[in-house]
């Protein structure tokens, strides 16, 4: 039997202990967050890694690394929690949102093509609910067109795609640590990259545009502070660093992300054998040469009789936690439909010349298709005997359907 497993242990509060005993000062800094930063690019095997405070701010760093700027196009998919979209605002950029893949739930590399014009800059691409994308195929167009790919993977960490790490394929990627997530800090976010150049410009705009910063170096020096000639910004940035006691907490979930990892997948094999061949419920599929690190598992209801809302009191009836719904369309929320992007609309109005999409029903068909569909059960369960209840309650009720 699996082992029950705590989620935060001895290496965080160890490490939160040696930041506490600095008193937070500067001069006896400990850099928790360039051990975190030099760990984080060992482990996903890329270059640099630049912490933030979030997996928002983090794809605000990344797009503005990009060369996104105000009036370009950035091809996201709508189906992902609404933070991958409101970055490409908060950059006064203009999402456009392509379709995604009916089976794996993912951006559909057919749909980006459709979509690409002079003015796209970047695909964002989300590695939803743990899950590659199909990267070949999109940093492909991507190449051919000149134009920049950034992962969201805050729901995929230690993902594979092909032999490749997820987070490694892109041109640059973004994690999120916030609390649901495969490791957490409660908050927190890293932006990766191969690429110097790219990486100076995450730092330098996540840090206040220090003159001193770059990719390696997140602060600036006592030297250069305590001299009155000091030009200190040479950029305008944002206050994206991430705090000393985040890396701390940050460092001991990543020195255990494996078994952190091992567990949702644990849980997810659960519920896969629990569905067996049920034919109305069809979970999110992983291709052979994709391993999904499944932040949730994901499952249609198909069947034409059952409603969503019935089956999960049902499965609540029987004792189960709960089902997650997936997020409503981005495109279908308020925020669109009232064209209220508090003031972005504005530059937008200004500095885009395109057409923008028809934010309603029908633009995106699949993905209006099966968000209505999705099931999402959570995979974090650290005591190993809840997560077999949880799967013995889904075959249950599976059973019920059908019986009657
Ligand atoms: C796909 C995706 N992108 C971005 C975010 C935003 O991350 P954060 O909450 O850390 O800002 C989240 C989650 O919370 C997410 O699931």
């Amino acid at each position: 039997m699996a082992k029950n497993i705590i989620r935060i242990g001895k290496k965080e509060k160890k490490y939160v202990e040696e930041v506490l005993a600095t008193q937070f000062s500067a001069s006896k800094g400990i850099n928790m967050l360039g051990r975190l930063e030099k760990e984080f690019s060992k482990k996903f095997g890329i270059q640099y890694s630049i912490g933030h405070t979030n997996g928002t701010a983090t794809l605000h760093s990344a797009l503005y690394a990009a060369g996104v700027r105000a009036g370009d196009e950035v091809i996201v998919p709508p189906l992902t929690m609404s933070a991958t979209t409101m970055a490409v605002l908060h950059a006064d950029a203009v999402p456009v949102f392509a379709d995604v893949d009916e089976d794996t739930f993912q951006i559909d590399p057919k749909s980006i093509k459709k979509l690409i014009t002079p003015k796209t800059k970047a695909i964002i691409t989300v590695a939803l609910y743990g899950l590659s994308p199909e990267m070949d195929e999109i940093m492909d167009i991507a190449k051919k067109n000149k134009i920049k790919v950034i992962e969201d993977d805050a729901q995929c960490f230690l993902g594979t795609y092909k032999g490749k790490m997820v987070g490694a394929i892109g041109d640059l990627s973004s994690f999120s640590f916030q609390g649901s997530k495969h490791m957490t800090a409660g908050e927190g976010g890293m932006v990766c990259t191969n690429d110097g150049d790219m990486a100076d410009a995450v730092r330098k705009f996540s840090v206040l545009g220090y003159a001193g910063v770059s990719a390696k170096v997140g602060k600036i020096t006592k030297d250069d502070i305590q001299n009155p000639n000091y030009e200190r910004h040479v950029s305008m940035g944002y206050n994206y660093r991430m705090s000393e006691l985040c890396a701390a907490v940050s460092l001991g979930q990543l020195e255990r992300l494996e078994e952190l990892v091992d567990r949702r997948i644990a849980v997810a094999k659960l519920f896969t054998e629990a569905i067996g061949d049920c034919s109305w419920l069809k979970p999110q599929k992983t291709p052979e040469y994709s391993k999904n690190s499944y932040w949730a598992f994901a499952v249609r209801l198909t069947h034409p009789k059952i409603s969503w809302v019935e089956f999960r009191k049902k499965f609540m009836e029987f004792g189960g936690d709960g089902i997650y719904a997936t997020w409503k369309l981005t495109y279908l929320e308020p925020m669109f439909k009232n064209w209220n992007l508090s003031g972005k609309e504005k530059v937008i109005e200004k500095t885009y010349d395109g057409k923008l999409q028809n934010f309603t029903e029908g633009l995106c068909p699949v993905a209006e298709k099966i968000q209505k569909e999705i099931l999402a059960f959570k995979t974090n369960y650290w005591d190993w005997n809840r997560a077999k209840k949880q799967a013995e309650i889904l075959k249950k009720t599976i059973k019920f359907y059908d019986k009657r």
